[in-house]
């Protein structure tokens, strides 16, 4: 395979300011990457020892799901001190250490912030629980009396993401706001000691080193607050999937226009480090709003959740990408992309499942109603990802998507961790599916996750897919994203794309500067493929033609 040097290519050094506009970031899941003290849960020394891993696949930067503090809850995401490292996990020191071996690797590091709830656990959370109504302690979080004769309701009809009303009482009667668990607690951001706590703990990782952030929920942190509380109506409009079936900025708590003065703010704080630090805002919002997000006084790039829906239609993807592109450009931001992640089912299995699929009742049904041919599965996340990876911006990858994982759908439900299935009464299982630890090596008590089990069981088919068994093997997916990834590097270019005109239904086809061109093949029957040099396909190539659910990266 030849591949032509490009001079254009950005410059990913540790000093060059926009070294994120066009990434590859690789999501650790801590708990569940590797396990250096054999507890069965993973921590940061586990990390620290597997980042050659990273180093060899090629990524720029790896970011970290919620190490902190933590009662879990919610996997972490509920922190109870944002500036410290969970015991279980190790200690600041090992984040040290792993920062800097990080670093000597060429790689960046990315910390996840959760500013819109703590958890009951935090120490102001204790304060306002032993304070008064009304006291300064409980102005920190949402506090408010009930409804009803003897204030018995909740004060409002706001329901949780995970199911049941958004309101716990507490003894004296009064209720607290929780948007997920109760045991995550909603920040008040209209309380200036909450602005600047978080103005804080941005600082304090910044100094230990860190290259960016990724910030949970970005779009929920400032509600309005403003007495009396208004009632939704329906239930059903408490979901942000539901944001755009009323007037943009007017949702009692998500996507409010003032919380972007809260990121203005932040850009200040992060832009007075070299380089400044960079940051991507998870916010479940539609469209051109949620780019907003995105602008250059702000976090500079937000999660593009709609191509992560987006299935596997060609004209729902061009579609998808045409629009994210021209939002972010209209922002000033650079478009990211996003396959899987810890909380949705894993693309090898997603992409599969037939549109429309109910996945919490595919789930519920053990992964067994519709069926998922996991060797198709495949082949279509190899295909999706050469896509992902052709596209103008940042891919973020999600552990063991390298390794072609597909969900683990019949993990027992005596084993469930993720809150969801007990708050939505066992009906839906939830997140676990996806954080099921890594297989490292084909044999051993958790397939070289560490040295005794893993906190959620590994299914026997998971030695197939560990490292151990595709490092080197020809047409492996382990081989084919390292590949992938060191010619990207070499062909990255401009953050342009230009659509072909004459592809054939159902195949996408475009070129990315004068050296590259992607083709993907979403129909049903081979296609011939356009004039190039092909550099790399997703799967082998069927009489010179490019079969079904496959993508070819091509030179011009
Ligand atoms: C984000 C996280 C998710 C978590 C939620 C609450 O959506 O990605 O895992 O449950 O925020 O913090």
């Amino acid at each position: 395979m030849t591949v032509r040097s490009n001079d254009s290519a950005p410059d990913l050094s540790s000093k060059d300011p926009n070294w994120w506009r066009q990434a590859v970031i690789y999501q650790i899941y801590p708990r569940s990457f590797a396990d250096a003290d054999g507890d069965g849960l993973g921590d940061l020394r586990g990390i620290t020892q597997r980042l050659t891993h990273l180093a060899t696949l090629g990524v720029d930067a790896l970011w970290l799901s919620p190490f902190y503090p933590s009662e879990l809850a919610d996997g972490g995401y509920d922190v109870d001190d944002y500036r410290d490292v969970d015991p279980r996990l190790g200690t600041l020191d090992d984040f040290d250490a792993l920062a800097r071996e990080a670093h000597r690797l060429g790689l960046k590091v990315i910390v996840d912030l959760v500013p819109n709830h703590s958890s009951h656990r935090h120490a102001w959370f204790a304060e306002a629980l032993a304070a008064a109504p009304g006291s300064p302690a409980r102005d920190r979080y949402v506090f408010r009396d009930g409804r009803g004769e003897h204030g018995e309701l909740p004060p409002t009809d706001w329901q949780s993401v995970f199911g049941g009303s958004a309101w716990q009482r507490v003894p004296d009667g009064q209720w607290y706001l929780h948007l997920f668990t109760p045991e995550q607690p909603d920040l008040n951001w209209a309380n200036e000691q909450v602005r600047a706590d978080f103005r804080t703990t941005l600082r304090f990782w910044s100094e230990r080193g860190v290259d960016g952030f990724r910030v949970d929920v970005a779009h929920a942190l400032v509600k309005d607050l403003s007495e009396p509380l208004r009632d939704l109506g329906d239930p059903e409009l408490s979901s942000s999937e539901a944001l755009d079936r009323l007037p943009a900025g007017s949702h009692p708590f998500y996507d409010r226009d003032e919380v972007h003065e809260v990121y203005r703010d932040w850009r200040k704080i992060l832009d007075a480090y070299t380089p400044p630090r960079m940051a991507v805002a998870e916010a479940w919002v539609p469209g051109v709003r949620r780019a907003l997000y995105a602008r250059p006084d702000e976090l500079g790039q937000a999660f593009n959740f709609e191509y992560l829906q987006g299935g596997w239609d060609a004209a729902r993807l061009r579609e998808i990408i045409t629009g994210s592109l021209a939002d972010a450009h209209a922002a000033g931001a650079s478009a990211t992309w996003v396959l899987s992640n810890h909380d949705v089912v894993r693309h090898a299995t997603r992409l599969v499942l037939p549109p429309g699929t109910d996945t919490d009742a595919w789930l519920l049904a053990g992964g067994h109603a519709p069926a998922v041919d996991a060797e198709a599965g495949l082949r279509r996340a190899r295909a999706a990802t050469l896509l992902m990876l052709a596209l103008p911006g940042s891919a973020y990858l999600y552990q063991g998507e390298e390794l072609g994982l597909p969900e683990v759908a019949d993990l027992p439900t005596e084993v469930l961790q993720d809150p969801i299935w007990e708050q939505t009464g066992h009906v839906r299982k939830g997140r676990d599916g996806c954080r099921v630890p890594l297989p490292w090596t084909t044999e051993g008590p958790s397939y070289g996750f560490g040295d005794s089990g893993a906190w959620l069981p590994q299914p026997p088919g998971f030695a197939a897919y560990a490292v151990e068994a595709q490092d080197g093997a020809e047409g492996s997916t382990l081989e084919l994203y390292r590949t992938a990834l060191r010619l990207r590097r070499k062909l990255l270019a401009g953050e342009e794309l230009h659509w072909a005109t004459d592809a054939p239904a159902g195949v996408l086809r475009f070129d990315r500067s004068d050296t590259w061109r992607c083709v993907t093949n979403l129909s049903a029957e081979p296609v011939d493929l356009p004039p190039g040099e092909v550099l790399l396909t997703s799967a082998p190539l069927a009489d010179g033609r490019l079969g079904p659910d496959t993508t070819a990266w091509l030179g011009r």
